[in-house]
């Protein structure tokens, strides 16, 4: 990799606002409304195949943030670039399919991520029939098997339903469906916040191992410190929509800057 290579995503100065319905007057209809910034003014770098932890409490931002890098929600100002692209130009339905692939997102429940009524199969191989059209009926049976086995599970798992795994294997299976495409990042919004501590500890080893297998970069969103202290290349901690404080994990974690980081990481039990 070259000094020149573009990061695989660019921030750049993004808000987000929400119009609010606040109060109870309402005279023909017309109720009284607030703007509100769920996310203010953030910028931030994630190099390819790098992990960029975003912690920050619950609401202040960070699913807001990671929607709207995948073009699911719009933003009011600031620009998103993948590689050398604008994506923010695009609005979301309408970005072009070889950039999407690019970028994909896991959700923190994987319940809800998955379609009930699809298999394991048809859950892993719609994506591939959509971004790789040429290829082989046989060749995506292939690579749908390769996909289960990457993220720990096998080929006898193709046939079932999501209800029919337990949560951590669910998130394997949303894991698989975003890596089907050969994406370049994942945004992995609380990927593991659902799931019992010993379980977590498993997915965040897998997605580490993809990360050294394919060079794959991550967004880690987390609401809590403790979970991307040792995945993280860089940390960003959100509040109330901003950047306050930004390092690597050593800085973040050995010298906090923001009041803010240091109340985060009084609450983080240490062992
Ligand atoms: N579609 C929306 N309309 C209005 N407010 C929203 C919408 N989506 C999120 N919000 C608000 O934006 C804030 C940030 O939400 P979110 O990004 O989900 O936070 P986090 O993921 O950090 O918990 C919250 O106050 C939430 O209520
Ligand atoms: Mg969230």
């Amino acid at each position: 990799m070259t000094k020149n290579t573009p990061p695989v995503l660019r921030v750049e100065d993004v808000s987000v606002k929400f119009v609010r319905r606040t109060g109870t007057r309402k005279f023909f209809g017309i109720g009284e409304k607030e703007i509100f910034t769920a996310v203010n003014r953030v910028s931030f770098d994630v190099p390819a195949g790098k992990t960029v932890g975003l912690v920050g409490e619950s609401g202040c931002g960070k699913s807001t943030l990671g929607r709207a890098i995948l073009r699911l929600q719009s933003i009011d100002s600031g620009k998103i670039f993948c590689g050398d692209e604008e994506i923010s130009r695009f609005p979301g339905a309408r970005m072009p399919l070889p950039l999407r692939r690019k970028i994909q997102m896991i959700f923190q429940n994987p319940y809800a991520s998955l379609n009930p009524r699809q298999t394991v199969f048809n859950i892993l191989s719609e994506p591939l029939e959509i971004h790789f059209p040429k290829m082989t009926v046989r060749e995506r049976a292939d690579e749908v098997v390769a996909l289960l086995e990457q993220v720990g599970l096998n080929a006898d798992h193709r046939l079932r339903y999501p209800h029919e795994f337990s949560g951590g294997q669910r998130q394997r299976i949303a894991i698989a469906r975003a890596l089907a495409v050969k994406p370049e990042l994942i945004v992995c919004d609380e990927p593991v916040s659902a799931l019992d501590v010993s379980v977590q500890a498993q997915i965040v080893a897998l997605l580490k191992k993809i990360q050294a297998a394919t060079g794959v970069a991550y967004l880690f969103v987390a609401h809590d410190l403790a979970v991307v202290e040792d995945l993280s290349d860089f940390v960003l901690v959100m509040r109330r929509g901003e950047i306050v404080e930004r390092g690597t994990p050593q800085e973040v974690y050995g010298s906090p800057k923001a009041d803010y980081t240091k109340m985060l990481l009084a609450a983080v039990p240490r062992v």
